[in-house]
């Protein structure tokens, strides 16, 4: 039985990694990869993405998306991903042209042909799937899973003390998506860090496949190893995206996670886009919660953690010959 899958992705270098975890992935159908503003300015991530899906044999459509958030300011990372958005390396410009028409209208127009059977992976800001909801709210219900990379679950965020950056760079339109009623599940930062990250044994391993899938996986993430080991004090690697595509594949990776109220600060001027997760269910329990919370019934499926040994077993079954 083959399982549609459609990504949102701003494609830096981690992304490129979970685009090609799903095209090598037995049972996977990616029907489409829309590209919204995120990390990088679109037209570097629908480069990215084509290029990605050209190194995997394939001619999934590429859709380019959303130039900047719904309200806020766009603000890139090249700093982190490198000027391309892939850690330098630089790679030819894919054959595979662009598609044809709008991400927004590609969303609406694939969930609603695949209404109940399309699984939905973002691994970017929110924006375009915001947009697609505003225009078409009724896709909230047809999406059978929709996994967001993005949030950190009352933990410190990477982007600020308070917020992970796919939700702290567009916060409105996460609040749209979580608000939405569709079936959400979300994959904080704090899911890929320490026994998740890549070590450098980890990394070596991989080159050792000795595929062009394993060479490009690892060439492009090493540039933001630095800043991983030396700015977010991680023991190695962390792939953000690809350890959300790894539970989106398969779920049982996920070793502790609970369904909670969940919903997005806007207005906080030092939380701006933190995930707030009502861990403890206590919202409701006294009549002075009740106020803030537009959020009345548990809404977002919360990974807390994934199984790490089996995250590494799931990226080298994806990444070596076929
Ligand atoms: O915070 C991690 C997220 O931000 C990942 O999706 C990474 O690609 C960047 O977009
Ligand atoms: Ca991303």
């Amino acid at each position: 039985m083959t399982r549609k899958l459609l990504i949102d992705s701003d494609t830096a270098s981690d992304d490129a990694v979970a685009i090609l975890m799903a095209h090598r992935y037995p049972d996977i159908k990616v029907l489409a990869v829309t590209i919204v503003s995120g990390n990088l300015r679109v037209v570097d991530g629908s480069r990215n993405a084509r290029y990605t899906i050209e190194l995997c044999d394939a001619q999934t459509p590429v859709y380019s998306g959303c130039e900047r958030p719904l309200l806020r300011e766009p603000a890139h990372a090249y700093w982190y991903h490198g000027s391309d958005g892939m850690g330098g390396m630089n790679y030819p410009e894919p054959k595979l042209r662009q598609a044809q028409g709008h991400a927004i209208d590609a969303l609406i127009e694939n969930i609603r042909a695949h209404a109940n059977d399309v699984m939905l992976v973002t691994l970017g800001p929110l924006t375009n799937v915001a947009a697609a909801l505003l225009r078409a709210p009724e896709i909230a219900s047809m999406v059978s899973r929709c996994v967001v990379m993005g949030g950190a679950a009352n933990v410190v965020g990477n982007v600020t003390p308070a917020a992970e950056y796919n939700i702290w760079c567009d916060p409105e339109a996460a609040r749209i998506v979580f608000r939405s009623g569709m079936n959400l599940e979300m994959v904080g930062w704090e899911v890929g860090r320490g026994a998740a990250a890549l070590t450098e044994t980890d990394i070596a391993r991989v080159y050792a496949l000795d595929t062009p899938y394993a060479q490009f996986a690892m060439d492009c993430n090493v540039h933001a190893l630095e800043l991983a080991k030396n700015w977010q004090g991680d023991p190695g690697m962390t792939l953000h995206d690809p350890t959300a595509m790894a539970i989106a594949l398969d779920p049982t990776l996920s070793k502790r996670s609970g369904k909670y109220r969940v919903d997005v600060e806007t207005r906080g001027e030092l939380t701006r886009g933190m995930t707030v997760v009502d861990e403890r269910r206590i919202v409701g329990t006294q009549k002075f919660f009740t106020d803030e919370w537009a959020v009345r019934e548990p809404n977002v499926l919360t990974h807390h953690e994934l199984d790490a040994a089996k995250w590494k077993a799931l990226l080298h079954q994806c990444l070596r010959k076929s």
